[in-house]
């Protein structure tokens, strides 16, 4: 995994002049209403208009229900959120996660999308998981596996190829102030 270290590859592709040791990505709940509102647009950036999964959004029922969160990019200029993913309980103990998407500009440069999951499976073993689920796009299993989770079957959503994925729990510690989050380090995912 990389390190917010390499923040300065990102603050060059961003066009953001801040000094290395000035940017940091903090992982937490969408709180605010622009932290939401965010975390909307770059899932329409995602899997409307990059994926071409969705025609002009991609809100659903389980928009009601689930609990967003948020990637962070903290400057002295202000924060930008640059990722977002979200959480639903469909049933008791049992948690998916879903609309996993970071900026592209901001990917592969800081952990940020391990660091959404890590917030997000966190965050559920808070509220009482057993088991955590998503249904993952076939490109990114590697990514998953390496963050301690397996495939339990293939299947094709939106036309797509995916596996259902279940989280190894025992990786995933409770955090029980998601509110706050934490701040990637070398060490977050
Ligand atoms: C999938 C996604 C969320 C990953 O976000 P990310 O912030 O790039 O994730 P990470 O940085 O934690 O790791 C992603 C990969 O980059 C690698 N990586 C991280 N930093 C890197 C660096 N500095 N140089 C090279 N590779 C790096 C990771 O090892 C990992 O490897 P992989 O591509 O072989 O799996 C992002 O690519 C995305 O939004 N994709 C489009 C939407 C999507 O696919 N959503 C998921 C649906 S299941």
């Amino acid at each position: 995994m990389s390190s917010v270290g390499e923040l300065t590859d990102f603050a060059a592709a961003a066009a953001v002049k801040v000094r290395r040791s000035d940017a940091s990505v903090r992982i937490k709940l969408a709180t605010t209403q622009h932290e939401v509102a965010a975390t909307r647009a770059i899932r329409r950036a995602v899997f409307c208009d990059e994926q071409g999964i969705f025609n002009g959004d991609d809100i659903d029922a389980t928009d009601r229900i689930a609990t967003p969160i948020a990637a962070l990019l903290q400057t002295p200029a202000g924060d930008e959120v640059v990722g977002t993913v979200r959480i639903h309980q469909p049933e008791p103990g049992l948690w998916y996660g879903s609309r996993l998407a970071v900026a592209r500009h901001a990917r592969r440069i800081g952990s940020v999308g391990s660091g959404l999951i890590k917030l997000a499976v966190c965050t559920a073993n808070a509220r009482g998981c057993h088991t955590f689920l998503a249904q993952v796009q076939a490109q990114n299993v590697p990514l998953f596996e390496r963050l301690h989770w397996h495939s339990l079957q293939q299947m094709d959503i939106h036309g797509r190829p995916h596996h259902l994925m279940q989280a190894d729990l025992a990786h995933y510690p409770a955090i029980h102030d998601g509110d706050v989050g934490f701040v990637l380090n070398r060490h977050t995912a």
